[in-house]
């Protein structure tokens, strides 16, 4: 078996994948201080906002505020949802390091998500990576539905290497491989890699899996075994799709870097920092942290300040 990389790049996105699907409006501030929190954890990545319409994701309307208030880490990418030329327009304004232009391996999802077929997405696209190009920004495209989509079913392994061809004529810096509703399993994550690494350079591949069956961990580890090493996940695994009725969040950031810190594959984030994080971003949601290695790291840190 190939040996595993060792070292991975893990792109921090609750502040955007994990906040989205709130219904009570998550102020300005506490986004905020989270995306400060996660910079000063180390995160060389943290996907910050979107600028979407606002009448198809309300909780993100704030983007240009919340990308004027972070204090910004040196070296690190700040991205933001671009999903037209409106979006991208309020990316270069707010000073986006990266856009990320977001289609999907299924007819059905594109049109809730996006409201356009495939096709007419990726036509979209084209003037937004033509721009993003043109300012210097890096462009991250995201193939959501790469293992299933809640209103098809089935996505054929075809219809991902499809689109990751058609969003690496675009110009794309990084692709990610997306399970918006956490169906995939590891048999599937290897033929779903093998095959995009064939028509796409695996080091510039991101695995994004959300964990509905609770298989996000195990999909990982066969990522890893792909040679993949960019992932996503959301502190205190906060989050789920508002055009994925019942998917839950990503995969819990700190149960990612625990694995990580256990396998010695550097990541350069501290997993205290990620812990405290998600600690503070679950109690001003008033949401229970969805983290298990969190869980246990704050409930070990209590029990050792009692006996102190
Ligand atoms: P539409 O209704 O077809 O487009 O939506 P429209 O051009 O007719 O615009 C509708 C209204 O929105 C108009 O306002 C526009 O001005 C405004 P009105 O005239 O009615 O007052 N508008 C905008 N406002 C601010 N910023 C913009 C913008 N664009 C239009 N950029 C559209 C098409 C693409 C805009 C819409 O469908 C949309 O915004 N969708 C976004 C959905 C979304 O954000 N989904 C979640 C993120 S994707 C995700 O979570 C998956 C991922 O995590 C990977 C995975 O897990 O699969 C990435
Ligand atoms: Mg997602």
């Amino acid at each position: 078996m190939a040996a595993l990389p060792t070292a991975v790049k893990i792109v921090e996105v609750g502040p955007r994948d994990g906040l989205q699907n709130e219904k009570e409006f998550v102020p300005t501030a506490v986004k905020i201080e989270l995306i400060d929190r996660l910079s000063k954890a180390g995160f060389p990545n943290v996907e910050a906002a979107s600028f979407v319409s606002p009448k198809w994701v309300p909780q993100m309307a704030d983007g240009a505020e919340v990308m004027a208030g972070i204090a910004r880490r040196e070296g690190a990418i700040y991205s933001v949802l671009t999903p037209n030329m409106r979006g991208l327009e309020g990316a270069l304004a707010a000073r986006a390091d990266e856009i990320v232009i977001f289609g999907a391996a299924s007819e059905a999802f594109s049109q809730r998500n996006i409201n356009c077929s495939i096709a007419e997405s990726i036509e979209r696209f084209v003037p937004v990576a033509e721009a993003a190009k043109a300012a210097g920004v890096r462009i991250r495209g995201s193939v959501s539905c790469s293992f299933g989509c809640p209103y098809q079913g089935e996505v054929p392994v075809a219809s991902v290497v499809d689109v990751v061809q058609r969003f690496a004529a675009l110009g794309c810096d990084e692709i990610d491989i997306a399970d918006t509703i956490g169906v995939g399993t590891a048999k599937r994550v290897h033929e779903v890699f093998e095959a995009v690494t064939k028509v796409f350079p695996r080091e510039r591949l991101s695995g994004h899996f959300h964990d509905t069956y609770g298989q996000a961990l195990a999909n990982i580890y066969a990522a890893l075994e792909e040679g993949i090493a960019i992932f996503h996940a959301s502190v205190a695994g906060l989050g789920g799709c508002p055009y994925a009725k019942g998917a839950t969040g990503n995969v819990a950031t700190e149960d990612v870097l625990y694995l990580m810190n256990g396998l010695g594959i550097h990541t350069g984030v501290d997993l205290d920092q990620v812990v405290e994080a998600g600690d503070f971003i679950s109690k001003a949601i008033g949401r229970a942290n969805a983290s298990r290695a969190g869980k246990a790291l704050l409930a070990k840190k209590q029990s050792a300040a009692e006996c102190a």
